[in-house]
């Protein structure tokens, strides 16, 4: 009896002991424990992922901030055109002395000096900007669009308004209007009910009467957003998303994260709060972010389709290519001075605060403010974004995770090893990361289907109970069939050791159509339409297809043939079996089956199957040619399948009830 406690103490003690950073050694009718999270995304503000893009937001330059920073022949007047109607005249200047908020510097003035009244007009005469959006505001008939902006009187007589949606040609598809009430800041709202489609609407917003008045923040958004949240995403893309059933999110980067030069990177604080109060800045890919899809909302996202947050904060440098000077082998990585650092750690715990803590407390109460007063059970921080492994990365690095240990044991950080899968940042990552005994480590590499395809035992031989992986970053150079296939081949691979990599995104995730920086992307996408590419697919397959339970030796193929690869995982909560076979190769290849250690499984599975040519893509205007198809089969606990070429299978066997 009393062998028996000291052995049962012994148990609970290793279970108190293991960080979260290991996982038990359990085993389900002999499977290897694995990560429950391992396949999310990761999105980064790259290729109008956000503005334009997953953002809902149809005005462009909503604030008049654009900067000659962004793009050389932008402007505050950038995106919106001077407006008379009807002969009438004024002037149009913008201007900083009074604005809604320091964040925010530039707003317009709109002086009327005189509204036209001739009689051979018949239409709205008036003073005013047209906004085109991001290439045309895409709007549909009947349904609803949220108008609002923000005015400040600045002549005696009040300003009347008529703000309407129009085509290209004039032609009024909806209309609203209002008159000021006030010489402060005011917000005026209203709904716009549109009467025809119209992908190239503008936004007309016209003074109708004279006098002199300041305006900003000028918004149109769908009320039909995803999950009809106000200040929400494109209904579409987000769908898209969240029908992968992403186990978490990575934002906002990538090198947005860490940004281009010490003014640049990416500081959660100014995203949130009122849209007027948050401060815009140059896109490190050269354009502008709004910040409108800020950490709120990244938080909410995540919340809205069950995913993990992983927030990607930088570890207090910026991004070694800053100034381009990635053509030189990169040396521009700027580190904040030591003595801002006490600051700047400051900002990463109120960030932990601002996610998880009581309503009662500063951070978390500005959560509530904001709408969301549970916490948003913030597990992961990420710190860092593949930045070079310099002595003054080392030393801010170690100063913010040893912070965030004492203060936060319970958030697994996540380091950051460079951005290549070998070489000297690399392997210096990997020296702290030991050294400190990081929980969790990001690796990166975008590289050929062949290097996929011959290093699926890369992680056979890390290091276990240590420090895990994030591969935070991957893909094969390309968007064909074959790009797709090696990376489901790799994938196979990060099933069987997801007792190391306890996390890995695709990147990057969205490119919106003309406005594309990074060529090989998951998503492409326009105003309208959608492109989901084979590693769309493929990603989908395997993260809406997840196991916490690894087992081998039950789909056998050949040993030789390194095209094929295989997994087999159980998902312990739904009780579902579920295999993965790929097959690299051009021709039709056996697999054999067999089930007999699950005791009884449904007899019927839901088989998906993604195959093609190996040039084979998608595109916006043929987005079909490569798309899986899902059919019910018999199944018996053992059974041969054949896998075609260049294709992935994924196998679905429900447990019997
Ligand atoms: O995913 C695109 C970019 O690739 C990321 O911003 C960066 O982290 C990496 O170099």
């Amino acid at each position: 009896m009393k062998k028996l406690n000291t052995k049962l103490a012994k148990v609970l003690l290793v279970g108190l002991c293991l960080t979260s950073t290991m996982l038990p050694a359990q085993t389900t009718t002999g499977g290897k424990k694995i990560s429950s999270d391992l396949f999310g995304l990761f999105f980064e503000d790259i290729n109008y992922s956000a503005d334009g893009g997953l953002y809902a937001e149809q005005v462009q330059n909503r604030s008049f901030e654009y900067s000659p920073t962004e793009q050389k022949d932008w402007n505050p007047y950038s995106f919106w055109e001077y407006t008379t109607t009807g002969y009438s005249y004024g002037r149009i200047s913008v201007e900083t002395n009074t604005p809604i908020h320091p964040n925010n510097p530039h707003y317009m003035v709109l002086d009327v000096e005189h509204i036209g009244k001739e009689a051979k007009f018949s239409g709205v005469s008036g003073v005013g900007l047209t906004n085109s959006g991001f290439a045309g505001m895409v709007v549909k008939a009947n349904e609803r669009y949220k108008f609002s902006m923000f005015a400040r009187q600045l002549s005696n007589l009040p300003v009347s308004f008529q703000v309407s949606l129009q085509t290209a040609k004039g032609k009024v598809l909806a209309e609203t209007r209002f008159t000021t009430v006030s010489t402060n800041w005011e917000k005026y709202t209203a709904d716009l009910v549109v009467s025809e489609n119209d992908e190239n609407a503008n936004l007309v917003v016209l003074a109708v009467s004279e006098g002199k008045v300041a305006l900003d923040v000028i918004s149109l958004f769908p009320e039909k957003t995803f999950k009809n949240r106000p200040n929400g995403l494109r209904a579409d893309l987000a769908q898209l998303l969240a029908d992968m059933k992403p186990r978490f999110i990575r934002f906002p980067g990538g090198c947005l994260a860490h940004g281009d030069g010490l003014g640049n990177m990416y500081r959660w604080k100014n995203t949130i709060g009122p849209l007027e109060q948050r401060k815009e800045q140059r896109n490190i890919w050269g354009y502008n972010q709004t910040a409108g899809l800020g950490y709120f909302e990244f938080f909410q996202f995540c919340e809205d389709i069950g995913a993990k947050p992983l927030p990607v904060l930088p570890a207090a440098v910026s991004c070694q290519n800053s100034g381009n000077t990635w053509q030189i082998g990169g040396t521009g990585q700027r580190a904040l001075p030591l003595s801002e650092m006490k600051e700047y750690i400051q900002e990463v715990l109120d960030l932990i605060e601002w996610a998880n803590g009581p309503v009662t407390s500063t951070w978390g109460a500005k959560r509530a403010a904001a709408g969301h007063p549970a916490s948003f059970n913030l597990q992961y921080v990420g710190i860092g974004n593949e930045d070079k492994i310099t002595h003054e990365f080392e030393i801010r690095f170690k100063m913010i995770f040893d912070a965030v240990k004492a203060k936060h044991p319970e958030i697994v950080v996540i380091g950051t090893v460079g951005p290549s899968p070998d070489g000297e940042d690399f392997e210096k990552g990997w020296k702290i990361a030991n050294d400190l005994k990081i929980p969790v480590v990001d690796e990166h590499y975008y590289t050929s289907p062949e290097w996929f395809i011959s290093h699926q035992n890369r992680y056979d031989s890390y290091k276990r109970n240590a420090t895990q992986v994030y591969l935070g970053e991957y893909a094969s150079w390309g968007n064909k069939m074959q790009n797709a296939i090696a990376e489901a081949a790799y994938m196979t691979s990060l099933e069987r050791n997801g007792d190391v990599v306890r996390m890995a995104s695709y990147a990057p995730l969205f490119a919106k159509k003309d406005y594309t920086q990074w060529k090989t992307d998951m998503v492409f996408f326009d105003n309208t339409n959608v492109c989901l590419t084979p590693n769309y697919y493929v990603q989908k397959m395997f993260s809406a297809n997840q196991g916490d339970y690894y087992f081998s030796n039950i789909i056998s193929k050949d040993e030789k043939d390194a095209n094929l690869a295989v997994s087999c995982v159980k998902d312990s909560k739904s009780g579902d079996i579920i295999l993965k076979m790929v097959n690299f190769g051009k021709e039709t290849k056996p697999f054999k089956i067999n089930l007999g250690k699950f005791g009884t499984l449904s007899p019927q599975a839901e088989q998906t199957v993604l195959t093609g040519n190996a040039d084979a893509e998608n595109t916006l205007e043929k987005p079909n040619s490569v798309i899986p198809t899902t059919t019910v089969v018999k199944i018996k606990n053992a059974f041969d399948y054949s896998a075609p070429a260049m294709s992935l299978t994924v196998i679905r066997i429900k447990a019997k009830k």
